[in-house]
């Protein structure tokens, strides 16, 4: 079944909420607070547990985890935050981030889907932006790249220190490297539009997740990112590339990408598309708004794999803000 809220509401039905006493008792018992004053850090807090270093946004955030800002902050040498890898935000505890009317931009939105979150979990390209899940889950990261690769190459605007080390080397288009019925949550934020076969892409988490497991896909919208002057992609061809998930019939993505998102000049284009389509550079080989990926997960819903509950969301506040909507399946 299909839920679209139609509305602001962020409030699944299907969700648990997580016990609050649980994860301030845990960070007590666990986390220190640190911060180093430099060149990488900056003046950046974090809440460190279990190896992973977690940003601290602000002193009332701090002070709703049960610290006291400053006397809980510990100043330690660079070395020592470098030593804990990046591992998301700390988000809001539920019971504050399920107020729809604070869900102001994209991190908001994405902290209070996290909450809701526990378990083992994979999270697949998280890039420099682990999402934001309660320290409390312990998170598996997988991406297609090795981390020679990813620093090789950033993103625009990611941080080196802030890069995920994937724990696995895992494609979104199969999942291999992880078993079956493993996991509770598989989080992919800005990664299905990478993927030459979404519908496969969420078929292979279907199998990847427990009963109950949750997954949670953030996905740009195209009318508020590059790729904007680009058809929306249809369901047929969906359709199409999964049941003929043939190489070749990538090309016109490539085609389409280095002519409408990211345009190469005409006379330089058909080698650059070559070059990329050989390397097999991650372009975004599908576009969608929120309610053709809706359309898409309702497709999946009856015809490849059941849910027990599918719920998405539109994009939030204006474009400065959230460029990307979202969705919840629960298996
Ligand atoms: C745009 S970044 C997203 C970073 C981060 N999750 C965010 O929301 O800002 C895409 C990440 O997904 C990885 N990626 C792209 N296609 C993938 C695929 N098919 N399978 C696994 N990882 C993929 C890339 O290597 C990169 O780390």
């Amino acid at each position: 079944m299909i839920v679209i809220a139609a509305d602001d509401s962020l409030v699944n039905p299907a969700m648990t909420p997580v016990d609050p006493t649980d994860m301030l008792a845990w960070l007590a018992r666990e986390g220190v607070v640190l911060q180093s004053r430099g060149s990488v850090f900056g003046e950046q807090v974090y809440l460190c547990a279990r190896g992973r270093r977690h940003p601290i946004v602000s002193a009332a955030r701090l002070e709703e985890l049960g610290f006291r800002w400053p006397a809980d902050v510990q100043p330690v040498p660079e070395k020592l935050l470098a030593s804990y890898a990046p591992g998301g935000g700390v988000p809001t505890p539920w019971w504050a981030a399920i107020d729809t009317a604070a869900l102001g931009d994209a991190m908001a939105v994405r902290e209070a889907l996290a909450c809701s979150l526990s378990g083992i979990g994979l999270e697949i390209g998280a890039g420099a932006s682990p999402f934001p899940v309660p320290p409390r889950c312990r998170v598996i990261y997988g991406d297609r790249l090795t981390y020679e690769q990813l620093v090789a190459e950033p993103y625009p605007g990611q941080r080196l220190c802030d890069i995920v080390i994937p724990d696995v080397l895992t494609d979104f288009d199969t999942i291999e490297n992880v078993a079956d019925g493993s996991l509770d949550f598989l989080v992919a934020c800005h990664v299905i539009e990478h993927t030459r076969n979404p519908i496969g892409s969420i078929a292979a988490a279907w199998r990847k997740l427990k009963p109950g497991g949750r997954l949670v896909l953030v996905v740009p919208d195209k009318e508020r990112t590059f790729d904007r002057d680009r058809p929306t992609t249809t369901l047929e061809h969906l359709v199409e590339d999964h049941r003929s998930p043939d190489r070749t019939n990538d090309y016109a993505h490539y085609e389409e990408f280095y002519t409408l998102a990211q345009p190469i000049p005409e006379f330089a284009r058909a080698a650059e598309v070559a070059r990329h389509f050989a390397e097999g550079y991650a372009i975004h080989y599908h576009a969608w708004t929120h309610d053709t990926f809706a359309e898409m997960l309702d497709y999946v819903d009856r015809e490849i794999c059941g849910w027990s509950h599918v719920w998405t969301h539109p994009a939030v506040a204006d474009e400065s803000r959230c460029i990307e909507f979202y969705a919840v399946l629960v298996k």
